[in-house]
This record gives C-alpha cells, sequence and structure tokens, in this order.
C-alpha cells in the first residue's frame, strides 16, 4: 500500500539510480509546494550534489524570499543560491501593462537568469522539476488558456540546449499526496497549505505602471489582508485571498487635506481547482478590519474595495 513514507524511501533510491553516483543536479525553487518537496526529496538522495537556485524577481509576498532562505539554507542546509535579480526584472517590466506581455517577460528574464547560474554548476547534468500528475495531463492535452498560464513553470528549452537530463519526482502523485509526503519530510504546514500564488506573482495583481514603491504598497497591503483572514480563522477555507492594486485615484479626506491616492481591491474566492470560482463571503466585520488598517498602515492609499465577482465570467486573478 502506498504511504507518504514508502513514497519517500522508493523516490529517493529511484533519483539516486538516475543521477548516478557523480553527476549534480540543479533545481529551481519558487518558495511553491512542489518545487519545495521535489528539492528535499532530491537532496535526500543526492546531498550536497544538489544546487537550489532561488531567484528574487521582486514580485514576491511580503516576507516569501526570507522564509524561503531560511527554511531551505538555515533548516534543511541544501545549496542554495539566492539571485537577487529584482532589479532586472523591474528594468525587463519598465513600460509593460499587457498581462500577457508581462508574463512572457518575467518567464524570459527567469530563463535568462536560471541559465547563467545553473552553468556554473559543475557536472550538472539534470534538471529536477516538481511536476504533478495533473501537469503531466495538461501538457499532453491542453492547447488553450491553460497552456499558456503554466508555460512559465518550465523553463523554455533549457533542459536540450544545457543536455540536462529531468528529474520529476512527483510526475505520478496529486496536489494532496504531495502535501502528505511534504509533511513526512517536515515541510512545515505554513509552506503546505499556502494559497496559490502565480508565477509572475505581484506583477499581474500590480495594475498600471510597475514600480517599486507601487509593488511595496501593494505588498504591505496584501500581508495585510492575509493577517486579517488568518486570524478570523478564514485562511484554509478560502481558495485564494490577496490584494490587487488598481491603475486609478480616487480622491478622498485627511483632516482638512483632500487625498488623491491609490485604490486596493480585495480579492477572495472559493474553489475547488480554480476553473471556477465564487467570490467568498467574508463577513463584513473582517472586510472592515482589513480595509480600515490598510488604509491607516498602508501610506498612499485611500480607498478599498472588495471584489463580488464570480468566475466564469471574471477570472480569479485581474490580469
Ligand atoms: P484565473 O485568474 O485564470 O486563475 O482565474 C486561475 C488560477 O491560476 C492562477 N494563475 C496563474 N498561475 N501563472 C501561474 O502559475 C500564471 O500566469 C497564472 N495566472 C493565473 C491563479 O492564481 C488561480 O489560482
Amino acid at each position: 500500500t502506498w504511504t507518504p513514507a514508502s513514497f519517500v524511501e522508493a523516490s529517493v533510491e529511484a533519483i539516486r539510480k538516475k543521477v548516478g553516483p557523480d553527476a549534480s543536479a540543479v533545481c529551481g525553487l519558487s518558495g511553491g509546494v512542489d518545487s519545495s518537496v521535489a528539492a528535499i526529496l532530491c537532496h535526500r538522495a543526492l546531498g550536497d550534489r544538489l544546487v537550489c537556485i532561488f531567484v528574487d524577481n521582486g514580485l514576491l509576498r511580503k516576507g516569501e524570499a526570507e522564509q524561503v532562505v531560511k527554511m531551505f539554507g538555515d533548516h534543511y542546509h541544501l545549496r542554495l543560491v539566492h539571485v537577487q535579480a529584482q532589479k532586472r526584472f523591474l528594468d525587463a517590466l519598465s513600460g509593460v501593462t499587457d498581462p500577457e506581455q508581462k508574463r512572457k517577460t518575467i518567464g524570459r528574464v527567469f530563463i535568462e537568469v536560471f541559465e547563467e547560474e545553473a552553468k556554473k554548476i559543475e557536472d550538472c547534468r539534470f534538471l529536477v522539476q516538481g511536476t504533478l500528475y495533473p501537469d503531466v495531463i495538461e501538457s499532453v492535452s491542453a492547447k488553450g488558456p491553460s497552456a499558456v498560464i503554466k508555460s512559465h513553470h518550465n523553463v523554455g528549452g533549457l533542459p536540450e540546449r544545457m543536455k540536462l537530463g529531468l528529474v520529476e519526482p512527483l510526475r505520478e502523485l496529486f496536489k494532496d499526496e504531495v502535501r502528505a509526503v511534504g509533511a513526512t519530510m517536515g515541510i512545515p504546514h505554513h509552506l503546505l497549505w499556502r494559497h496559490p500564488f502565480p508565477g509572475p506573482g505581484l506583477a499581474v495583481r500590480c495594475l498600471g505602471p510597475l514600480t517599486e514603491e507601487r509593488l511595496n504598497v501593494l505588498r504591505e497591503a496584501d500581508a495585510i489582508f492575509e493577517e486579517e483572514i488568518r486570524e478570523a480563522g478564514l485562511y484554509d477555507k478560502i481558495w485564494q485571498s490577496f490584494c490587487v492594486l488598481l491603475p486609478v485615484r480616487t480622491v478622498g479626506v485627511m483632516g482638512d487635506e483632500r487625498t488623491y491616492d491609490e485604490v486596493i481591491a480585495l480579492r477572495a474566492v472559493d474553489s475547488k481547482d480554480g476553473m471556477t470560482a465564487d467570490w467568498s463571503r467574508i463577513p463584513h466585520e473582517v472586510l472592515a478590519r482589513a480595509s480600515a488598517r490598510i488604509i491607516n498602515e498602508v501610506r498612499g492609499v485611500n480607498r478599498v474595495v472588495y471584489d463580488v465577482s464570480s468566475k466564469p465570467p471574471a477570472t480569479i486573478e485581474w490580469e
């Protein structure tokens, strides 16, 4: 019978066999569940012959980079290359407002940065990917928008260009099995059950000019909303909740002064798989606290709205 522990044992054995006694492998860490579990499995099998590359694109949530470094570097002691590529991504994205263009740009820069780092690894002959069974099915069948959505996940033609073999230890697993395997290996609940986060990150939630300043406004607001959702015990019941920074300014009043500041939209949805979704009926008090805190604590925001659209016809993300 399948148990997470028996899977780990068999998988470690299979990874060792595939990679052999001398070669090294590289793995891109995103901070998400799949790449984390794949990396820890491969680390068990290969130790220091696994190098993980974490690219900070400047589009992550508050504290996310620190969490990745702390967990993989300090706790699991795996070889972690932390690439500070914030400026490179922002420069490439400067003036880009079209959503698909944003995704393409981010995907392209990611591949460039990743390849530069991977080339430095001695005897690197394998690429570890956190591909799941549903991804396998989808990549055979999908030609529509979901193929586009997934497109950032794989590192383009990298395996062929660098002549890397693929190691995909999660290829036969569903998400819940991946979480069980992760829990067996000591990955914290917080990471295993974090809401899904798109590869292009905050870039597709920051509408209008993508500047460091606006990304910081969005990041702070988003952290407050998540805190309030957690505080209310709603986090594990909701499929996704996050903030969107809108490309309009509106008039407000503070003391005797007129303000003309940014708008944050709160988005929270209930869903089973992200394909369809209903907006979450969050209690008004929770919305009130999130709104009051965002307006008080995040400079530059004077208005908060709640998105009451379901998918379809709206999508979960705004871009
Ligand atoms: P939509 O907005 O299409 O989102 O209703 C459905 C699910 O997919 C996520 N999403 C993405 N994930 N790269 C990703 O890895 C993307 O470009 C992307 N766009 C949307 C979204 O967060 C939701 O969970």
